[in-house]
């Protein structure tokens, strides 16, 4: 039963969730899509774990874990990363080491005559709270689309000027924040576990 302070129980499933995040662009994108759930978004500005590993996934389990370990109540971290076809999906899970060193234009640099510039971002949500803990949930998202020729636009962060996505002409760096949300792979992933956790709410 859910109390006023929307708490189960007096336990830590509750009307609010706490996304644990270094970065306010993934925080904003997060909070004009969960805008239209029933439950708050809280920023906790705290950098979190993060392992080398191939899958997103495992990435995102095991900072969420991490975090529980200072963070109370329910609590959200998210992992995306870039893949490219033609380079074999990289940069994938190496794409934040990949855009400080390389950069937008290196990642050009590196497609440079290149006609397959098919891409993909992925997301990967990992949920936990106090009564889960130490299981994990996982919702993914993936945006589908290609590379452009040049950088284009100034809204949003990382590879946000090179990634056009699929059937528009636009990149995600000449779009407002709707516009993305609408194509994002952090829209679906985030969406995902909305749909989730108001389900689990009501358990
Ligand atoms: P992170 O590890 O989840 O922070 O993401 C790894 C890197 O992928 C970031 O440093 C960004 O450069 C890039 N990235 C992730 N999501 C997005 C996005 O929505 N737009 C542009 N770049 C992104």
């Amino acid at each position: 039963m859910l109390s006023e302070e929307g708490d189960i129980n007096g336990l830590s499933r509750g009307r609010t969730v706490r996304f644990v995040t270094g970065n306010r662009h993934k925080f904003q994108e997060a909070q004009r899509i969960l805008s239209s759930y029933s439950f708050e978004i809280e920023m906790v500005k705290e950098k979190t774990l993060e392992v080398q590993d191939k899958d997103l996934e495992t990435i995102a389990a095991t900072s969420v874990r991490d975090a529980k370990n200072r963070v109370s109540g329910p609590i959200i971290v998210e992992d995306a990363g870039l893949f490219i076809e033609s380079l074999n999906s990289f940069p994938g899970p190496y794409s934040a080491y990949v855009y400080e060193t390389l950069g937008c234009e290196g990642v050009l640099k590196l497609l440079e005559g290149q006609e397959d510039r098919r891409a993909e971002f992925r997301s990967a949500i990992a949920y936990i709270d106090d009564l889960m803990k130490p299981a994990v949930k996982i919702f993914l998202g993936v945006a589908t689309g290609r590379i452009s020729m040049e950088m284009r636009g100034s809204y949003g962060f990382g590879f946000d000027p090179v990634f056009i996505p699929e059937e528009q002409s636009s990149t995600f760096g000449e779009m407002s924040l709707e516009e993305k949300n609408r194509y994002s792979h952090r829209a679906k992933s985030l969406k995902a576990f909305a749909s989730w956790y108001l389900a689990y709410l009501r358990d």
